[in-house]
């Protein structure tokens, strides 16, 4: 059940019979202080001004037309026009009740959708670094919340798997697979492309052959397509194990390269011809748009396709969002990349909608992402000024897990501090990364992430395990529970059952505006009310059997809404800690 959408409808219908146009908007927000209710509509004034009516006066001709019987157990009006609702007991209590019999919470259907989601996106023969570690943390957060939400969700793992460089990278592999019989073992990609580099650069035999490669490559040689094809594979094995180690969903069957959009080009380039949009310049064909200047205040000119004949990243990405509207079917498509290529996917966007490839109802969003950032705020690198390698990053993140819970608890088995190290460590780094807004950069600093103070995973895990040992104490089995009712007497009671009732509102902004900092911030919330209410209503000391009951329930709820929160942030929970 989404509050927030139930009193915009109620509140909706009231401004409209108080004379208010169609497009009026109530702005139902969730009230920052007890006093001013759970909800107010911050929309009348604005709508009164449009009515030509003083604002609170429009606003009591709302209320009288305002239909919250069982929903609301008050209403005023506050301030210059606002609304304040301050939501009922017992409606309360019968949702808390849906909530808890409902494996997803009672967070009400949406539309379903098909979503085609765009993250992780490494390159072949390069290491994934930390860009890719944040498109993989974030884009897997908002796939689990979408598909939470029953969506059906197209998982695109678009890697970058052809170009030039692989004439080169064949014709090394090939060196090396002569040099060591019984093929070889390619762990370190980097270091080999590298090697493959220095080599193209220095010997002229090999670039030649690598050239070739290139070209045989593209017309469909066997050979090198097999020699390719190993060299993707070596890549995503080793990706593979990342994504697994991380808790990510990705597997083989998500990947859709630019490989894959390959064979579209020329075809589309020429359709981009014949509509007029691509006009040839210099040999090269170039889309000139008007909506963006040059340095001397024309056109920008984007390149679809080299001289050489070659095609662009830009042409690969107008292919893979045409592919997305027309054969995968989806509503709408998302990338995960940083702020940086910005511009390329707009233009790219704006060429397929011009070209009439996707209708304006297809909605394609670059949900873009800042920089990781190391300590002296410059972007995030090895002591030496190396890129930072992913699993070098998880290792160490072990480590200091590790340290950290050998100090803190000593009442585990070691298969139990095994597991918790696990979901603290690698928890730990990604909850550091979704907790922040993903549009600034952030400053990647481990003592912060790994302190169980604070808006962390340690804080959020340990939260978790608290309440789950209230039921270790206590004998009261879940079918007690469920014949008991929830009893919302004291404020701080009432103040939890609201917040857990919000758990659908921030799911919802998750899914629209691919932001899991908010979810984080609801659990961290959630947990921190909860705490209070621990603190000042006793639970398994209460004398009073049947709120004791009940508020078991709200611990009951806290727990699931906790664990299915860090569930869609792709956090693990542990039984103790
Ligand atoms: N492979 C690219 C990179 O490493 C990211 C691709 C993002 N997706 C896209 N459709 N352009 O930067």
């Amino acid at each position: 059940m989404n509050i927030q959408s139930i009193l915009s409808e109620k509140v909706k219908q009231a401004m409209l019979k108080a004379g208010a146009d169609e497009q009026c908007e109530p702005m139902i927000r969730q009230s920052g202080k007890l006093q001013f209710g759970d909800y107010q509509a911050n929309g009348i004034m604005a709508a009164a001004k449009k009515t030509g009516k003083n604002p609170r006066e429009f606003a009591s001709e709302v209320l009288q037309h305002l239909e919250l019987q069982g929903i609301a157990e008050k209403t005023e009006i506050a301030g210059p026009g606002f609304i304040n609702i301050f939501l009922d007991q017992q409606w309360l209590a019968t949702h808390l009740q849906q909530a808890l019999n409902d494996k997803n919470l009672a967070v009400s259907a949406v539309e379903k959708q098909t979503i085609v989601v765009d993250y992780s996106s490494p390159n072949v023969a390069k290491e994934m670094h930390v860009g890719h570690l944040r498109s993989t943390i974030i884009g897997d957060a908002v796939v689990r919340t979408l598909e939470f939400l029953g969506h059906n969700v197209i998982r695109a793992n678009h890697i970058g798997d052809w170009g030039t460089q692989f004439g080169m990278l064949i014709a090394y592999l090939e060196k090396m697979e002569n040099e060591q019989a019984g093929g070889m073992e390619l762990s370190d990609l980097e270091a080999f492309y590298r090697a493959a580099k220095a080599y193209y650069d220095s010997y002229e035999i090999f670039a030649e052959k690598a050239r070739n490669y290139v070209v045989k490559l593209q017309s469909g040689d066997e050979y090198c397509r097999t020699m390719w094809k190993k060299l993707v594979n070596i890549t995503m094995e080793q990706n593979q194990l990342s994504y697994e180690r991380l808790n990510v969903t990705l597997t083989n069957a998500d990947i859709m390269g630019e490989s894959l959009y390959n064979p579209m080009l020329p075809e589309i380039v020429m359709d981009l011809k014949a509509k007029g949009l691509a006009v040839e310049d210099d040999g090269a064909l170039v889309v000139y748009l008007n909506e963006y200047k040059n340095k001397d205040g024309e056109p920008m000119g984007v390149i679809v396709q080299k001289k050489d004949g070659g095609f662009l990243y830009t042409t690969t990405d107008i292919a893979a969002a045409k592919y997305r509207y027309e054969t995968l079917h989806a509503d709408r498509a998302l990338v995960f990349t940083d702020t940086r290529q910005s511009q390329h996917l707009q233009q790219a966007w704006l060429i397929t909608r011009k070209a009439g490839y996707v209708p304006d109802s297809f909605q394609l969003e670059h949900r873009n992402f800042g920089m990781m950032l190391g300590k002296d705020g410059k972007p995030f690198k090895t002591r030496t000024g190396g890129t930072v390698k992913l699993t070098d990053l998880l290792d160490e993140a072990l480590e200091r897990a590790e340290k950290l819970i050998s100090e803190k608890s000593t009442a585990l088995s070691t298969k139990e501090q095994l597991s918790v190290v696990e979901a603290v460590g690698i928890g730990a780094v990604k909850y550091a990364d979704l907790s922040k807004n993903r549009t600034t950069d952030y400053v990647f600093d481990w003592d912060n992430m790994l302190s169980f103070e604070g808006n962390t995973a340690p804080y959020m895990q340990y939260a978790y395990t608290r309440i789950r040992s209230i039921f270790n104490k206590t004998n009261v089995d879940e079918n007690t529970l469920s014949t008991a009712s929830f009893n919302l007497i004291d404020e701080k009671e009432r103040a939890l059952a609201v917040k857990l009732l919000q758990f659908d509102e921030a799911v919802k902004t998750v899914a629209k505006d691919a932001t899991p900092h908010i979810l984080c911030a609801y659990i961290y919330d959630l947990a921190g009310i909860f705490s209070s209410f621990y603190e000042h209503c006793p639970i398994l000391n209460s004398d009073n059997q049947e709120q004791k009951l009940s508020r078991l329930k709200l611990a009951l709820l806290t727990q699931k809404t906790l664990k299915q929160g860090l569930d869609l942030l792709g956090i693990k929970t542990v039984e103790k800690m």
